[in-house]
């Protein structure tokens, strides 16, 4: 069975509503030109920040688009200002949701423990979770990685069925890659992605990100256990997302 890929693209906090709309007009032109270009087994999405999710929708390629909300909350809903619900995010287009990105884990207090129970409360709602896990520079340089990796999936996915985990997309983003042009190399990359493999599932898809580009896409993607890739600042140009699609082809 052909490997399947899984390419997504994280806006972080960029584009307004007009410039999302702008982007999927001009990514819908550049990938009808291209398509050819793009392997069959190649699935693709991009993570809008909450007020953009209706105009990735709305401009959406196909059904198996994913549309992914950067955040949410992990209870139903309730007494909490400033958060946003798996209904909320689903109500406007969402049928996948980022959660634990590295950067929410350093600058606005997730935990694995929320991390836990957000992954859980997505699988409830049917949004495919894509759980980010990644080491620091400082644990790279202990060569901790392995061991920090083992602690944010075992607390991640405690609770979930073989089956469950199967479900979820698991971003590995060692945190001194992200943004920082140092990419890992894809040997290192795949190194870690192996081990993740062997305490998810043999279905479980397996990105890497942190300073993915269409220069390095396809080298990445040639590892057995990289299945795709969660890339921030190549994602935001119509022009680089659809090179990263189309393995810089
Ligand atoms: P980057 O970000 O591709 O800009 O390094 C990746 C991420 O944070 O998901």
């Amino acid at each position: 069975m052909a490997k399947k890929f899984v390419i997504i693209g994280n806006w972080k906090m960029n584009k307004t509503p007009a410039e999302a709309k702008k982007f999927m007009t001009e990514f819908k032109k550049l990938h009808t030109a291209s398509k050819d270009k793009i392997a069959a087994n190649m699935k693709f999405g991009i993570g809008a920040p909450s007020v953009d999710l209706a105009e990735v929708k709305a401009g959406k390629l196909s059904s198996s688009f994913i549309i992914a909300a950067q955040n949410m909350h992990f209870a139903e809903n309730g007494a909490f200002t400033g958060e946003l619900s798996a209904e909320m995010i689903k109500s406007v287009g969402a049928n996948a949701v980022i959660i634990g990105h590295s950067e929410r884990r350093a600058m606005f207090g997730e935990t694995d423990e929320t991390v836990n129970k957000k992954t859980i409360m997505a699988l409830k709602k049917g949004l495919l979770p894509i759980v980010c896990v990644g080491e620091t520079l400082e644990e790279f340089e202990l060569k901790e990685t392995k061991k920090v990796v083992k602690r944010q999936l075992a607390a991640a996915l405690m609770g979930l069925s073989h089956e469950d985990v199967a479900k979820v997309i698991i971003a590995y983003e060692p945190i001194w890659a992200i943004g920082t042009g140092k990419t890992a190399t894809s040997s290192q990359a795949e190194v870690v992605c192996k081990y993740i493999r062997s305490l998810t599932s043999e279905k479980t898809i397996i990105q890497y990100g942190g300073s993915v580009k269409p220069e390095n896409i396809a080298e990445l993607l040639e590892q057995p256990n990289i299945d795709g890739a969660l890339v921030g600042g190549a994602s935001v140009d119509p022009k680089s997302f659809l090179k990263l699609l189309t393995l810089n082809k």
